[in-house]
């Protein structure tokens, strides 16, 4: 995940996707990452006042999180969803997003397509001209393919670097048993989000990425002079 986080903003932008609930009984996606747990807490607070919802968590460490806060929990197998809310690693103007620092993408991308609305939480900070400018683009990679997918995505960009834990000895291992691969862009981002993104996926081996295209809702951008919406 990315280097700023200034809690009271995450609060606020926490409160302020709160609005964005139905009013009566909902299920509800439940992103990874600290945007999103800060969501977590403030809706648990909401559901201990009476809200009645169950969520669906994207990752094993919000379903932790969410039980710990007494969170009801269900699964995809009882049907879609109303709306999901989760954090990004960047946001442009076109509500593209770069996703995955935290490595959850796939399971984010599968509960956000399965809500009617995707409400995306991010800090100032995020908010970039084009994708690329601040963040990798995380390629989760399944195990046995990594030695050749590494070599072709770093044709795609300009090094392809494999992620490790964050007290850098093993490889860090998604929830689902993958591996992800960090593939950087030169200076100023890609060009051409799609089109990376499409030679990306034909990469054998490569599971998903982190580039959300058409996906978000709204996004809900904290900042110091309080929270703003960016629409489509
Ligand atoms: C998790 O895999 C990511 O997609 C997160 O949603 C993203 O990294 C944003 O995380 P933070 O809110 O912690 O910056």
């Amino acid at each position: 995940m990315s280097l700023a986080a200034d809690p009271n903003m995450l609060a606020g932008v926490a409160e302020r996707a709160l609005a964005e609930l139905p009013k009566t009984a909902c299920r509800v996606g439940l992103g990874t990452g600290r945007a999103a747990e800060a969501f977590i807490v403030r809706l648990a607070r909401a559901v201990r006042e009476g809200l009645d919802v169950v969520g669906v968590p994207t990752s094993e460490r919000s379903d932790k999180l969410a039980r710990a806060e007494g969170i009801r929990l269900g699964s995809l197998d009882e049907g879609p969803l109303d709306v999901a809310f989760d954090g990004a690693d960047e946001v442009d103007a076109r509500l593209r997003l770069t996703k995955g620092l935290g490595g959850a993408m796939l399971r984010e991308r599968v509960v956000a397509a399965e809500a009617s609305r995707f409400v995306v939480l991010v800090t100032a900070e995020k908010v970039v001209d084009r994708l690329g400018a601040r963040s990798p683009l995380p390629v989760e990679v399944v195990p046995f393919a990594l030695a050749p997918a590494s070599r072709r995505l770093e044709q795609l960009g300009e090094r392809a670097v494999l992620r490790k834990k964050p007290d850098g000895g093993a490889p860090f291992v998604t929830d689902n048993g993958n591996l992800v691969v960090d593939l950087y862009s030169g200076p100023g981002g890609w060009e051409d989000p799609e089109a990376l993104d499409a030679d990306v996926r034909r990469v054998p081996g490569v599971v998903d990425t982190g580039f959300f295209f058409r996906m978000a809702s709204l996004v809900i951008v904290g900042g110091a002079e309080g929270t703003r919406v960016m629409r489509g």
